[in-house]
């Protein structure tokens, strides 16, 4: 049995570790997300059941570290060098002339030319073909121990080779790669994060910098890092590579991320010359930001002859291209209200085309910002468009200035719903408090409905936008009266019975989610999912959080003064207390502890374990139903655990139960144990 279970978590891994490749690395999925969570998930239950099973290369442990206290320091094997420059085809001319005098004459060179990733650099150390260490470049001879940080970029592989076929690992492998954020996935995660925090990540090379570098690696694994990796640092062991192309196919086989598509092997140097001024045009459509390309001599026995000179290799330079900066004008500030009512202001700029896209508007960020830079309705502006995914407005011209520019200031009032517009100490950003300001409250509904909230299936932007454009939902509240629009629904495109049924039926068993969830669904400034949980531990239920002032709320233990205020002034509101008394009023879960019934509960002090998958159930919602009954929930089964609930795919915690006697329960056994109606409601 132990030997089984080991073979199965060793399976588990590699294949795993495969389907991630394919999807991450080749965006070649070969199985659903779901057959993926499944797999995934039988892994963590074994070993849960066998803690002698984890193992440092199980995708289980990406994000499982710990914050630390600081970074450790590592001296790099060799100095990790930097590159020199060439702006011009001359330049590039004459880095070949100096290796060329360098070289016996006659030496044919290759070189490889690939692009350079606008990244932080990374070295990866693997003994024996299980990823080690791995640390940031630091000054060149010491770096910052960040590996528990670099295990959570899904692109690293934690053990290579990734396939068995093929070579084996070498003893010892050292990587340099470049660690980044993709220009989509930024632009995702920053719109994401503004809603949030209102905290600005300007562009993606510094938000890698900062997650590589953020001591919570819970933090970092919530950033979209991605790698490329370009060198071979070190290798002891057979089969070593002869030259850069041979080791970049190298580092693709063993399952490194390569970017071997915008890479290309070259004899003739015109060639070279003449692929690097193309290429300008080219680069724009990547997914990732670069700043030009490098150009390396392909044959490693050269690289060693041609060595050298300072902190630079002699046998390589980087093609750097100007960033793109131009001038137009600043025709006029307007102002975007977001989810949270941030009140972001953005330049209506006139139409120029730069760096290969035509920009008629940026982001001005925030009200400072505009002051800080003085701009004025009618400047003319610098824009600016390096490797940034998202144009800048970097400065007025302010000797073009004819005085007829006019300063702006925040409007006092929501442009959109004209409510009085506030600004909280210490905080850059303005809001428009009004829950029911229209702009907002289709991001309201699409987050009420997000998976980090109420998590109603079938229910996305799409569907939030359609139902607010028809007036279904003047209020998040309106959500769960959509049953009433259920023939004018019909009637919409695309709105079948079946599927019309199914969203009835998603938003009937989300009134079971537990009261977190909805409190942090209605997406009051700083209150996320931990504070949410965090205020009703406290409180335990909607109607005495309302009833608390700023001073007690500030007094809890991880609420500050801001979240304490944003808590009050959210509750005071007439239109958010009447949006409250209507999700009471539809069946919602507003308290933590359960409406107690008269006498006993049925589940006093019941200890129950949840385990696979129930038919309608989350573990989240299965819980908070126990709870409700007065029942315990805890995490593994032992002789103390009175109730297992188990769904589909129960794996060792089962077996335990099993061997232990402990009795067994169904969802609906449980249902019909609590007399609760059946999965799936039928819908009145
Ligand atoms: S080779 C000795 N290749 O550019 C080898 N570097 O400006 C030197 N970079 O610190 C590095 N893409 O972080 C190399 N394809 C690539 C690269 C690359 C990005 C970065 C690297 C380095 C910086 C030098």
């Amino acid at each position: 049995m132990a030997k089984e279970n080991a073979d199965r978590a060793e399976r588990l891994r590699r294949t795993l570790a495969n389907y991630a490749y394919r999807y991450y690395v080749l965006n070649d999925p070969q199985i659903s997300d779901e057959a993926y969570d499944s797999l995934f998930r039988e892994l963590e239950q074994l070993e849960e059941a066998y803690p002698d099973l984890v193992t440092v290369d199980s995708p289980t442990q990406r994000a499982g570290a710990p914050p630390a206290e600081g970074f450790e320091k590592v001296e790099h094997p060799l100095p990790m060098l930097s590159l020199g420059n060439a702006t011009t085809p001359e330049e590039l001319y004459a880095w070949r002339e100096r290796m060329l005098r360098l070289l016996p004459e006659g030496t044919a060179l290759n070189y490889v030319v690939e692009p350079k990733i606008d990244g932080l650099t990374v070295v990866l150390h693997y003994v024996d073909g299980l990823f080690v260490l791995g640390a940031t470049r630091g000054d060149g001879l010491f770096g910052e121990d960040i590996t528990a940080n670099l295990r959570t970029i899904r692109t690293l592989p934690l053990r290579i080779p990734l396939q068995e076929r093929g070579p084996a690992a070498p003893a010892r492998l050292i990587v340099r790669g470049e660690a980044y954020i993709n220009k989509a996935e930024f632009v995702r995660f920053q719109r994401q994060q503004e809603e949030l925090t209102s905290k600005r990540y300007v562009n993606p090379r510094n938000t890698a910098a900062g997650a590589l570098r953020n001591l919570d690696p819970a933090v970092t694994a919530a950033r979209p890092l991605d790698l490329w990796a370009y060198r071979i640092v070190l290798f002891e062991g057979e089969g070593a590579p002869e030259g850069q192309s041979h080791a970049l196919a190298y580092l693709a086989d063993m399952g490194f991320p390569v970017a071997v598509d915008q890479t290309k092997l070259f004899s003739d140097f015109d060639e070279v010359v003449s692929y690097c001024e193309q290429w300008a045009d080219h680069k724009d459509g990547l997914s990732y930001e670069v700043d030009g390309l490098v150009i390396k001599v392909n044959n490693f026995g050269l690289q060693e002859r041609l060595g050298y000179a300072g902190k630079d290799p002699r046998w390589a330079v980087a093609y750097k291209y100007p960033s793109a900066e131009a001038t137009t004008k600043l025709l006029d500030i307007t102002v975007e209200v977001g989810r949270t009512g941030v009140l972001t202001p953005r330049a209506v700029l006139e139409p120029i085309h730069i760096g290969g896209v035509t920009v008629s508007s940026a982001s001005l960020h925030n009200a400072d910002h505009i002051a800080d830079n003085d701009f004025r309705i009618g400047d003319t502006v610098v824009i600016k468009r390096a490797g940034e995914v998202i144009p800048q407005v970097l400065r007025p011209v302010l000797e073009l200035r004819t005085g007829d520019e006019t300063p702006w200031s925040m409007p006092e009032r929501c442009p959109v719903c004209d409510t009085a517009v506030v600004r909280y100490p210490g905080e850059v950003a303005y809001y428009c408090e009004n829950a029911a300001c229209p702009a907002q409250l289709v991001r309201r509904v699409e987050f009420f409905v997000s998976r980090a909230a109420m998590d109603i299936a079938g229910f996305g932007s799409k569907q939030a936008e359609l139902f607010v454009k028809e007036g279904y939902i003047e209020d998040i509240a309106d959500i769960y009266d959509l049953p009433k629009h259920r023939d004018r629904l019909l009637a919409q495109e695309g709105y079948g019975e079946k599927k019309v049924d199914n969203l009835f039926a998603a938003l009937q068993s989300s009134k079971q989610q537990p009261a977190s969830r909805v409190l942090t669904g209605l997406g009051i400034h700083f209150v996320g999912g931990i504070v949410a949980e965090l205020l009703l531990e406290h409180y335990h239920s909607f109607s005495s959080l309302a009833g608390a002032n700023v001073n007690e709320l500030a007094a809890i233990d991880g609420i500050g003064p801001r979240i304490a205020e944003s808590v009050s002034v959210w509750f005071a509101q007439e239109a958010n207390q009447r949006t409250v008394a209507r999700l009471a009023q539809a069946g919602l879960q507003l308290s933590l502890v359960p409406k107690v019934s008269e006498g006993v509960q049925p589940l006093q002090a019941k200890v129950f374990v949840i385990t696979g998958t129930l038919p309608a159930w989350s573990r989240e919602q299965a819980a908070a139903v126990i709870k409700e009954h007065g029942g315990k929930v805890t995490g593994s089964v032992s002789s103390k655990t009175d109730y297992l609930l188990a769904g589909e795919r129960a794996g060792a915690k089962l077996a335990k139960a099993e061997k232990l006697g402990v009795p067994v329960l169904t969802e609906q056994a449980l249902r019909e144990l609590l007399g609760l109606s059946a999965a799936l409601d039928s819908l009145g």
